[in-house]
């Protein structure tokens, strides 16, 4: 069954070990947003590995990975990736990347810190160049993959988007890039890379007419998507099912089966409302139990507690089939764990949820406290033996937003995972 795995909170569900423990099922592993600015963690056996842009599928040697047109591209940022898996031997030979991804260059990067400075609502972007390459991409600018391939063309093409880009990091108070400081290096990233470059779309065509299994990998999460998130403190792509259609050029019928990712809890990089958002000694517990420091930039996350309207809201813009539950043992020994299951607005009347920060600005959650459990759900491979009050925890969940939890991590390893359906 094709399936997409997505976030639906603010990014950093445990998207990587999802994806790391469905990929061997599957011939063809597609990322279809985002760039580098996510940052997916993957245990394998004891070893460490993140990746910012390459698909999780690369640890699943038999299938196929496919990098899709939605996906923003620094060439030399999946270089140096691709080099880092080589040098500890992964095989890479199967990996393919669309002629028409756009491409994220180093002005794009200078734009977007000089944005952060200049703007008056401070996002706390990953700073990787992410929104001004979509920037491009929609103000009809961009330079796309395929343009590596054409040197003479390419450097016909960059020229007027570098000065027009380097105006506008100046006009912000940045400091612009030199053309001659990466237009050799891209060039070289283009023969590098020439081999794996396609056209993704008339590819993952023929995958679905041929009846490959089709694993779609998304990046960021529901609540940081552009059109459903809490903008403006979101990222610049569809982190939502809609990203999927957009970033292969697959029907919809291609797609059959929707997982949603949650933590048991819930954290957030970056500026932008979060009303279960802890504070002082709690947060800092939680943090330091779920080890919650950013992949890709290493911020500390901010952290809080399950927010069940949210979620909900998730479930339903995406058609959520199976909720993926991770981090559970993170909540292990708690005497109680809140979890919120409705907003008043300032006048105590119920509201439901609003992505809008405004709105979100204005309520008070209303909390329903949970029992916590002595015994560890750490390492725990049977739903059966989860201690009592955990199995409670999943099932309220499940009550409150109306489908079923179908996996749950207790840990980090692909092993450490509790698969009911
Ligand atoms: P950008 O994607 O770098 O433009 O950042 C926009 C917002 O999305 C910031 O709040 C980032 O912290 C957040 N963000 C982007 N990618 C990720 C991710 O992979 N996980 C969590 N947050 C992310």
């Amino acid at each position: 069954m094709n399936t997409l795995v997505l976030g639906l909170q603010w990014g950093d569900e445990g998207k990587g070990k999802a994806i790391d423990c469905l990929a061997s099922g599957f011939d063809v592993v597609v990322r279809f947003q985002g760039g580098h600015n996510a940052g997916h963690t993957i245990y394998v056996g004891e070893r460490k590995v993140v990746l910012h842009l390459l698909p999780s599928g690369i640890f699943s040697p038999s299938s196929v990975s496919v990098i899709g047109n939605g996906v923003v591209v620094d060439p030399r940022q999946l270089l140096a990736e691709i080099d880092s898996c080589e040098r500890v031997q992964l095989d890479l030979g199967k990996l393919v990347l669309s002629e028409s991804a756009p491409l994220i260059f180093p002005f794009h990067q200078e734009l977007d810190v000089a944005y952060e400075s200049a703007r008056c609502q401070h996002i706390g972007t990953t700073r990787r160049g992410i929104g001004p390459a979509y920037e491009d991409h929609t103000g009809r600018r961009s330079l796309f993959v395929r343009d590596l391939l054409d040197g003479a063309e390419f450097r016909r093409r960059i020229t007027p988007l570098h000065d027009a880009s380097c105006r506008l990091i100046e006009a912000n108070g940045g400091t612009p890039p030199a053309l001659d400081s990466y237009l050799n290096d891209y060039l070289e990233c283009g023969r590098r890379l020439a081999s794996r470059v396609t056209d993704t779309r008339a590819l993952l065509y023929k995958y679905w007419k041929d009846g490959k299994r089709i694993l779609y990998e998304g990046a960021q999460g529901t609540l940081l998507d552009i059109h459903f998130g809490t903008y403006p403190f979101v990222t610049s792509s569809m982190a939502t099912v809609a990203g999927v259609f957009a970033g292969t050029g697959l029907p919809h019928q291609a797609l059959q089966r929707v997982i949603g990712i949650s933590k048991a809890y819930a954290t957030r990089v970056g500026e932008g409302p979060f009303p279960t958002e802890l504070a002082g000694d709690e947060a800092e517990a939680l943090r330091k139990r779920g080890g919650e420091y950013g992949a890709t930039t290493g911020r500390p996350r901010r952290v809080g507690w399950l927010d069940l309207p949210a979620l909900r809201y998730a479930v339903e813009i995406n058609g959520v089939d199976r909720l993926f539950l991770t981090k559970l043992d993170v909540l292990d020994g708690l005497p109680e764990i809140p979890v919120a299951v409705d907003y008043r607005d300032s006048r105590g009347k119920s509201v439901g949820f609003s992505p809008l920060p405004d709105r979100l600005a204005t309520i008070t959650p209303v909390w329903r406290s949970l029992p916590g459990w002595k015994e560890p759900a750490a390492g725990c491979r049977d739903f059966a033996k989860l201690p009592g009050a955990a199995r409670h925890y999943i099932s309220f969940i499940e009550d409150f937003i109306g489908i079923s939890v179908g996996t749950v991590s207790t840990g980090a390893t692909r092993a450490d995972t509790i698969v009911r359906s």
